[in-house]
């Protein structure tokens, strides 16, 4: 693998911010319900358990292992379930916690999946929008941080499986 560096590009202190914001709205919106976190592993785990310890209205979490077909750096848009979840969706308000959001294929590919399974409602929620390169159209409801693109590590992103335990988010750029 080629040499590389970590650049900062989020600190802790701003995404603690941004996560606080977040928490706000899902708390404003769903005030009053009940509320199945879905966790899209792993990337999300670290969020995941940051927004939910802000949530004030009674919250279920469960988490689904999405892979894509083909080559592990692109998204091809064919997604399998490698774990699915255990609670029942039926007649439940589903909130699907993300990391970040590129093309939008996979979780495209989940909406599509999760409209058979008869939840009251469901909702996005994705810490990082990488908007530059997006080819469907997700309705991302709530949204940390944007960014155009990079190739980006820490609270929870990972490369080649590193990095994800770092508290804020850096950009990997490869050295010559
Ligand atoms: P999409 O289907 O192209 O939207 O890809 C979404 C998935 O690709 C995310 O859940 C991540 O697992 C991975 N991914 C996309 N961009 C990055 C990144 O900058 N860092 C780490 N993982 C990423």
């Amino acid at each position: 693998m080629k040499d590389y560096r970590l650049v900062p590009r989020i600190s802790e202190a701003e995404i603690m911010e941004q996560v606080d914001r977040v928490a706000e709205e899902v708390n404003r919106d769903y005030a009053g319900q009940s509320l199945l976190l879905v966790g899209i592993l792993k990337g999300a785990y670290v969020f995941l358990a940051d927004l939910a310890r802000r949530l004030t209205m009674p919250v279920e979490v469960d988490f689904v292992r999405l892979a894509s077909y083909g080559q592990s750096s692109e998204t091809s848009g064919e997604v399998r379930i490698t774990k699915d979840l255990e609670l029942p969706v039926r007649g439940r308000h589903v909130l699907v916690v993300e990391d970040i959001v590129d093309t939008g294929l996979t979780l495209d590919w989940y909406l599509r999946h999760l409209k058979h399974l008869d939840a009251a409602s469901v909702k996005l929620c994705a810490f990082v929008d990488k908007y530059e390169r997006r080819e469907v159209d997700v309705p991302l409801d709530y949204v940390g941080i944007r960014v155009p693109e990079g190739f980006l590590v820490g609270y929870g992103l990972d490369f080649a499986e590193k990095h994800r335990n770092l508290g804020g988010i850096f950009e990997v750029e490869f050295l010559e």
